[in-house]
């Protein structure tokens, strides 16, 4: 066995050296029949994707990416709940295992001292409004110098290593990562998605602050009031009244 604390997230696990994206092979392997809690991992990918159509970049042996097979049974508009309850599992992992402090940024980026540290992107496959299979992928910086990012991800990114003054091990912050994600999902099966969403608010750190949203064409400022069921924000506008923003859509900028 390969010394992984949880039961059954990475029960089976597909190792790959380097591959374009940790998800689109998760997909694959998730229509070929692979069980619950199947993990993705590989050591770089050459064409990671991010949300919104953005890119993702792993470095070799720097960056730890990889995707979880799950197949939940809710109707696809609650899959929002998986990638959040993913991004509590991953900002606990990371807050016990490099003990620094990471928060969660609506809709599920992690966030170190305000740089960004580790993003989420669920992917599905649904028909009849039934899940087929569900893909959370799931990429962290963790031993990147300030040097290994791109120019104009200097300001924003940051990395475990940068964070805690020293390297870790990926393999210790996947293991941390399984556990933690296969605690929280049982919760969620057993108890729903109200003890999820409650740790969630009390790990973010865009609720109740002000923040500029943006979608291609518009653009709205306001006071992060609140998260409903749906992951959705609920943004107080200056004229009182609520708006509500779906996270496929729209990134948030904390003002
Ligand atoms: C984002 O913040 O925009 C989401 C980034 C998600 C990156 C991860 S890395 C593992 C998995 N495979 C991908 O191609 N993307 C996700």
């Amino acid at each position: 066995r390969h010394g992984l604390a949880a039961q059954l997230f990475g029960r089976e696990i597909f190792y790959r050296d380097s591959v374009p994206s940790t998800n689109d092979l998760a997909k694959e392997m998730a229509r070929r029949g692979a069980g619950e809690g199947a993990v993705v991992v590989a050591e770089e990918q050459t064409a990671g994707k991010g949300r919104l159509g953005r890119g993702w970049h792993t470095p070799r042996y720097k960056g730890l990416c990889f995707s979880l097979i799950l197949y939940p049974p809710v109707v696809p508009s609650e899959a929002a709940q998986v990638t959040m309850l993913a991004a509590v599992a991953v900002a606990s992992a990371i807050r016990d295992v490099a003990g620094v402090p990471a928060g969660i940024k609506w809709p599920n980026d992690i966030l170190v001292n305000s740089k960004k540290i580790c993003g989420i992107l669920t992917e599905l496959s649904a028909e009849m409004d039934k899940i087929n299979y569900l893909v959370t992928g799931i990429g962290i910086n963790v031993n990147q110098d300030l040097d290994d990012f791109p120019g104009e991800l200097r300001s924003v990114a940051t990395s475990v290593k940068i964070e805690a003054g020293r390297a870790m091990p990926r393999l210790k912050l996947l293991q941390a990562c399984l556990a933690e994600f296969e605690k929280w999902y049982a919760v969620w099966l057993g108890q729903g998605f109200s003890p999820v969403l409650a740790r969630w608010k009390e790990m973010s750190v865009s609720l109740h602050c002000p923040v500029r949203i943006s979608t291609l064409k518009e653009c709205w400022d306001g006071w992060a009031e609140d998260v409903d069921q749906d992951g959705a924000l609920l943004l107080r506008l200056s004229d009182g009244s609520l708006k509500r923003l779906v996270s496929g859509e729209v990134t948030l900028r904390l003002g």
